[in-house]
């Protein structure tokens, strides 16, 4: 059983880590393991005493609260912040009961003492994935006409990190076409904060994180990691108490943020996902790919290699354009055809249409379905961007609806690429959207959806706002999640990507829809190496959608630039009418190559074996689940002579197989490759895939 219970105690176990918490003597909920898993029940410690404090000093500095609320003389973070209607804004939880739910789920109830406020710490334990997932449910438990409660900070979990030792933070960082930056910092006493103020996930930082201490590296030492599953406003801090304590809490971002919470509603918080292992930072990436790609609404169907018509033409697109260059995709061995930016109504470069979401009379007169029946024809699927959450002033949505945009009516609206944002927090809004989408994809046969978000919020006003107009920011989201999740059951047939100008709304959020991102406007070859490593750390693969554009050209050979696209969902978006006949001849080799590999990358295990941000010579390994197979990429960028071309060490092969490499003479065993790795020798710009076999 993964969740034993004892009096006020509770031992949540998934195949490997183990996380324990309970109701203390002084009556507090109070944390007391999270690590590996122990043989015996009666290992695990009891949850901590408050012990003594001087008069400067409360409780929750000494004893490692679950889910401490802004109460008493806390001066730490608190998980929970309110205003009651009176004026009071001391929240003093206790323990009121606790249920086990099926076989995997805890809810434990906490009441406020005076005030009708009940909140319900949630976990749900995903045994094999190694992963525990937290959540909270507030309530207003008044009647009718009692008054609402106003929220000000809500946030998921607080994760408590075992006592001791200094840990250094992983996170990730970045902008527009440099996201997915790595950094690692020692962590001091006070709060490290990282967040979105943009409305979405962001470019410039992730809800992700990993702690080690000890100096963990990517094939060993102990790593606590999660992720917070929010497409919007979030907020991580990571907190060093004066007493020495770590712990890391996550949630909606409280900044400029309150919920009223009326009597007879509740709040239910996202879901933070978390996870230990002592086998580094390789091992904490892997656990959250196992985990994502069971989230994967197409499950584990293997991704098409597609076309993509943003790098070739950006807005130029039209019928008889795309017809042409979709008989070379298809001689080359693209499965899908995607057109992009500039179909609909009014669209020629990005100052109109945005809205109107049907075809262009001037670019389509007979609509999309003669393109789309060619494209079927040749043997592809088809494949539309949409930005639905936007409006260019210039269009007919925003002429008719000037009032459905996040502004403040007493404030001039700041266009950024030349749009505004639909508040999607409008229910009116999110209806005229569903229905409209809806009509696009039952009226022709559409096989994937570039879902874009293509710039962040300013002025967030709502005026008339049925709760509190700082409410936008999670009923934004939740809007975009209800058109998003209402389409794809409506439409389960079709494959959804997530993108905002590339990289900015990546998370596990997302999941629940999507089955793709995109990484990066960014695709020059290089730059791409460290962004898709930085990706990794949280996504798997089959997730990474990954194009060969002309960025790179012509430094970076097209074969190089394949590769870097191989090692996730490859694509191409360039101008396939401008390839030579050798290009296009490499393209469908290097497509046909891919198509081989495939199934070990997008649904093996990943290796990361030198890294690639800050270095100039990198490999990534990937491996079947069944250790049969494997495939190894190794770029040389540039490395000045006299080059020191490193070693590689394979990973995860079974140690007593016997494994054959491409371009090898010798057959070894796995712990060969492992313990004594191999050199390639490669110049600077060139790059190798080795297929790697298990001999029988
Ligand atoms: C964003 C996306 C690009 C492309 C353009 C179209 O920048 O990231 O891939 O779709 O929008 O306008």
């Amino acid at each position: 059983m993964p969740i034993l219970s004892r009096e006020k105690y509770w031992i949540l176990e998934t195949e490997h880590t183990a996380y324990a918490f309970g109701v203390n003597a002084h009556g507090l909920l109070v944390h007391a393991y999270w690590g590996a898993r122990l043989p015996f029940a009666e290992d695990y410690p009891l949850p901590p005493e408050s012990g003594d404090y001087a008069s400067w000093s409360g409780p929750s500095h000494l004893v490692p609260e679950e889910y401490p609320a802004h109460a008493g003389a806390k001066f730490v973070e608190p998980c929970l912040k309110t205003t009651f209607a009176d004026g009071v804004r001391d929240t003093v939880l206790r323990f009121g009961a606790a249920e086990v739910v099926g076989e995997n789920e805890l809810r434990v109830t906490l009441r406020d003492a005076h005030y009708p406020l009940t909140v319900v710490l949630c976990y749900r334990v995903h045994e094999a994935h190694d992963l525990i997932e937290r959540w909270a449910e507030i309530s207003n438990t008044g009647n009718t006409d009692d008054a609402s409660i106003t929220l000000e900070r809500v946030w998921s979990a607080l994760w408590h990190l075992p006592w001791g030792g200094q840990y250094r933070l992983s996170h990730l960082f970045g902008r527009w076409f440099e996201e997915w930056q790595l950094r690692r910092e020692l962590l001091q006493p006070g709060v490290k904060v990282k967040e979105s103020r943009r409305i979405t996930t962001s470019h410039s930082a992730n809800p992700w994180f990993a702690l080690d201490r000890g100096g963990a590296d990517e094939t060993q030492g102990e790593v606590w990691f999660g992720v917070l599953a929010w497409s919007g406003n979030w907020k991580l801090a990571a907190e060093v108490t004066e007493y020495g304590a770590t712990r890391l809490g996550i949630g909606v971002n409280d900044w400029d943020f309150a919920w009223r919470l009326n009597a007879g509603e509740t709040f239910t918080t996202p879901a933070s996902l978390a996870g230990y292992t002592a086998g580094g930072f390789g091992a904490a990436s892997r656990t959250l790919h196992d985990y994502a790609r069971a989230q994967l609404p197409h499950g584990k169907t293997l991704h098409p290699v597609l076309y993509n018509s943003w790098e070739a033409v950006f807005f130029d697109v039209n019928e008889a354009s795309q017809m042409a260059v979709a008989e070379r995709a298809a001689q080359m061995g693209v499965e899908l055809f995607v057109m992009d930016d500039g179909w609909f109504h009014g669209r020629a470069i990005d100052n109109a249409g945005l809205g109107d979401w049907w075809p262009d009379e001037r670019k389509f007169p007979n609509g999309l379905t003669p393109l789309i029946e060619r494209v079927n024809a040749l043997g592809m699927d088809f494949g539309l961007w949409i930005e639905p959450e936007m409006v260019n002033p210039d269009s007919d949505l925003y002429r008719a609806h000037p009032d459905w945009v996040i502004h403040f009516p007493t404030r001039a609206r700041s266009e950024m690429r030349n749009q505004l944002i639909l508040n999607l927090g409008r229910t009116d809004v999110q209806e005229y959207l569903i229905t409209l989408l809806d009509k696009l994809l039952a009226e022709h046969n559409i096989a994937f959806i570039k879902w874009d978000m293509n710039r962040n919020v300013s002025e967030p006003g709502w005026p008339d706002a049925p709760g509190d107009a700082r409410e936008l920011w999670v009923r934004y989201v939740q809007g975009v999640y209800r058109v998003w999740s209402t389409l794809a059951a409506r439409h389960p047939r079709v494959l959804w990507q997530s993108c905002s100008g590339g990289g900015g709304r990546v998370d596990y959020g997302m999941l629940r829809m999507v089955d793709q991102f995109w990484v990066s406007d960014n695709t020059e070859a290089t730059a791409r190496l460290g962004i898709q490593e930085g990706f990794s750390q949280l996504m798997p693969a089959i997730t990474m959608e990954s194009q060969v554009t002309h960025m790179g050209r012509p430094l970076l050979s097209l074969p190089f630039r394949f590769h870097v696209s191989m090692m996730g969902v490859l694509g191409i978006s360039d101008d396939l009418l401008k390839w030579s006949e050798a290009d296009l001849q490499t393209g469908a080799e290097q497509i046909a190559h891919y198509k081989e590999i495939r199934p070990i990358v997008q649904l093996g295990d990943q290796y990361r074996l030198l890294p690639a941000q800050g270095q100039d010579f990198t490999a990534v390994q990937y491996v079947s689940q069944d250790k049969a197979e494997g495939v190894l990429f190794a770029f040389r960028v540039h490395l000045p002579e006299p080059a020191r071309i490193p070693p590689i060490y394979l990973r995860g092969l079974a140690a007593d197989a016997r494994y054959a490499i491409d371009g090898f003479d010798a057959v070894r065993s796995g712990a060969a490759w492992m313990n004594t790795g191999l050199r390639l020798e490669l110049g600077n710009g060139e790059s190798t895939v080795r297929r790697i076999r298990r001999v029988e």
